[in-house]
């Protein structure tokens, strides 16, 4: 076995460049490799991290381990981009280097704090065996250099939580700076915790918990995010081993949201809170980063993974990608997600649509249902497909996935499937996104066809329409 403990923990700076530029070249030749997504140059890619707007460019984060497609030690990479969909590495990555995240810079945010951009992060640490966390600090000036504070700003409580206890969120409000951070009790109950401080780089201590109306948060909670929508407060988090009596989810790890009415600051409580509601009803979509964006739009990036995953991606070096950029606005107590605008760019020209015709690896499709009755669209190679089936009769919208392998796998929506108006796909090879009644629903996933002839086919729709989009990477 090549993946040893000790390869997987082993100091980035002992890594030769050769091997690292050996494994760029084989992920180059990936014939799963995608033109328009953020995608690692090698090895693994999952959670997003510190998306922010700051030095007048968008800035996004994600946990990587570039030297193989597995969970080894992990570092930050740094993606910059003038509008959202042009991204580029600015290869000075945030990595392991300290005392204080030997074992891993786990996920975090980001703030911008006059002239520099405020990191806070999970350093991860094993100690005999036994998980430790530390909350860290760190800033990023003008020119993308990292400098990390030599003191963690949040030490692991020394009774009642486990050493899960991460994913810090910054956030400011009124004179406060708070971090809201996914953590396991001592009898395995997930929590979301509130720090605060007034200074930023010291003076953090712990305020409350997170009151979302429910205590049953599975074993634990990873990746929480609290936003304002018109004022209203949205949870968004993954709550692990969550019970199936609450939630009805078919993924192994849920990604899940709660709207509240409005938000007590003093107690961090939700006002009305709605029920727990999946954020994707896909097959692959976890740990979502979303923020207040400083022009006043909501936006949200999900890591297109789960974990405890295999890809067969990662047969050529590398696994994992992130989602599109998308704008989140509520309707009631649903969250509705669409492309951020920006995406728009992505188009190249539209095709002429005809019902069998072979597709572009990097498309658009869109499509309508033929009024009151079940209407099917595919995209299909060889004996592998995509489809989407509408299902009148019960009220049931289903995609299903045959992959390469052979593996048949569904997910289902029971809507009022007479409303369906409008379905549209991002494919991007091996990674799509389907946005239904303007993002009313969400399903995400990879999907591993098993020739490289893409074929788009549908029953009973209506006005299809075909974009080529723009390959970036
Ligand atoms: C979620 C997660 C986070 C953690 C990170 C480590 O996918 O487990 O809780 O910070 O990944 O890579």
């Amino acid at each position: 076995q090549y993946w040893t403990a000790e390869r997987l923990n082993l100091p980035y700076d002992q890594w030769s460049k050769a091997s690292v530029d050996q494994l760029k070249t084989k992920v180059r030749d990936s014939k799963w490799r995608l033109g328009y997504h953020i995608q690692p140059e090698s090895g693994l890619l999952n959670d997003p991290n510190g998306f922010s707007y700051y030095n007048h460019q968008w800035h996004l984060f994600y946990q990587s381990f570039p030297f193989g497609p597995v969970h080894g030690l992990k570092s930050w990479a740094h993606l910059v981009s003038p509008d959202l969909i042009h991204w580029q590495d600015v290869h000075q990555p945030m990595i392991p280097d300290s005392s204080n995240d030997r074992n891993g810079c786990y996920s975090g945010s980001a703030l911008p704090i006059n002239d520099q951009l405020f990191l806070m992060y999970t350093g991860n640490i094993w100690d005999n065996g036994v998980r430790k966390a530390k909350q860290n600090g760190a800033f990023v000036n003008q020119d993308n250099q990292i400098t990390k504070l030599a003191h963690p700003l949040i030490d692991q409580p020394s009774e009642g939580i486990t050493g899960n206890f991460r994913d810090p969120q910054i956030i400011k409000h009124a004179n406060y700076y708070y971090a809201i951070i996914g953590a396991q009790t001592d009898n395995r109950r997930g929590e979301i915790l509130v720090y605060r401080s007034k200074y930023l780089d010291h003076g953090w201590y712990y305020y409350r918990k997170l009151d979302i109306g429910t205590n049953d948060l599975g074993y634990m909670v990873e990746c929480p995010n609290l936003v304002f929508i018109d004022g209203r407060p949205v949870i968004i988090f993954c709550p692990q081993g969550m019970s199936h009596k609450h939630l009805k989810y078919a993924n192994k790890y849920p990604n899940t949201y709660i709207v509240g009415k409005d938000f007590n600051w003093d107690k961090m409580k939700f006002i009305n809170p709605s029920k727990i509601q999946q954020l994707d009803n896909g097959f692959e979509s976890y740990a979502t980063q979303a923020i207040n964006a400083p022009d006043g739009r909501v936006l949200e990036v999900s890591w297109i993974g789960m974990p405890d995953l295999e890809e067969p991606d990662a047969e050529d070096g590398w696994t994992n990608a992130l989602s599109l950029v998308r704008e989140l606005s509520l309707d009631g107590e649903q969250l509705t997600q669409k492309p951020a605008a920006e995406n728009k760019g992505l188009s190249d020209h539209e095709l002429k649509s005809i019902n069998g015709m072979e597709v572009p690896k990097q498309c658009l499709l869109d499509f309508a249902p033929t009024e009151n009755k079940g209407s099917q669209f595919a995209i299909t190679s060889g004996e592998s497909h995509l489809l989407i089936d509408v299902d009148d009769d019960n009220n049931r919208l289903t995609l299903h996935r045959l992959n390469k392998n052979g593996n048949e796998e569904q997910r289902i929506i029971n809507m009022d499937t007479a409303k369906v108006s409008d379905c549209q796909i991002y494919l991007d090879n091996s990674l799509f996104e389907i946005y239904i009644n303007g993002g009313e629903k969400l399903m995400s996933g990879r999907v591993f066809f098993s020739h490289s002839v893409i074929n788009a086919t549908w029953i009973d729709c209506q006005a299809v329409e075909l974009t080529q989009l723009k390959k970036l990477n």
